[in-house]
């Protein structure tokens, strides 16, 4: 079967630019690229939600450079994205620059009711930080249940998260979609997201329908 709902750790921009001899900042717009590839390949198979991850909790440490690089990619993408899919955020946009937050908005609003697969965009995300959101946000309205805490979810308008992939070499989920990760199938690849294209979804969806899913069971 399809899977429902990717998720992609877009690991190893920085390094697929060093390689090239380029600066460190010059990786996103070409991850940019590839995330284009990749969603409209998993808009031709069915795919009906992609979750990315694009800006963490933990990446305010990097210096200024690199912020800035991604914020502008991602600005520039809001601003002129044309096409016919969803595009959703999840994380907390409102500790981002002004322009950032505006145009994030802008983009939701404006693609709202595009029908089809969803772009879920995880900004200033952090899995832990979804988490005890949800948490917070069952306590203040004094309800603590599996159905009102899901619904708290950053995620909670997306199918569940069948499958994890992650580029660029490592093995760790680092804080993305942890209660949704759950049951995923993890596949990791060695390629750097940049160079990342149709092909690989078409594995992607081939390793994961033969995995074997008992869900525990
Ligand atoms: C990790 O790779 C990736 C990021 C911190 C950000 C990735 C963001 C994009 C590709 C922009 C996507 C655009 C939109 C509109 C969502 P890294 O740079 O840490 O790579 P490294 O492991 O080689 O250092």
């Amino acid at each position: 079967m399809t899977p429902r709902h990717i998720g992609f750790i877009m690991d190893g921009n920085g390094r697929w630019a060093t390689a090239q001899g380029l600066s460190r900042a010059d990786g996103y717009p070409a991850g940019l690229l590839a995330l284009r590839r990749v969603i409209s390949r998993c808009k031709e198979r069915g795919v009906e939600a992609v979750s990315v991850y694009a800006f963490s909790t933990e990446n305010w440490a990097r210096p200024d450079s690199e912020k800035e690089a991604i914020f502008k990619v991602v600005d520039t993408f809001n601003r002129t994205y044309d096409g016919d899919t969803k595009i959703t955020y999840s994380g907390n946009i409102a500790m981002l620059p002004d322009y950032l937050e505006d145009s994030i908005c802008e983009i939701e609003d404006r693609t709202k009711d595009n029908p089809g697969t969803v772009l879920n965009i995880c900004f200033n995300y952090g899995g832990r930080d979804d988490l005890l959101h949800a948490a917070e946000i069952c306590f203040s309205h004094g309800r603590f249940s599996k159905e009102t805490f899901e619904r708290a979810l950053a995620s909670s308008h997306l199918p569940p998260l069948d499958c994890v992939v992650r580029t660029g070499g490592e093995m760790r989920l680092s804080n993305f979609m942890l209660y949704e990760a759950a049951y995923a199938e993890l596949i990791f690849l060695v390629k750097n997201w940049p160079d990342m294209d149709e092909t690989d979804v078409d594995k992607i969806i081939e390793l994961f329908e033969k995995r074997k899913r008992t869900f525990g069971a």
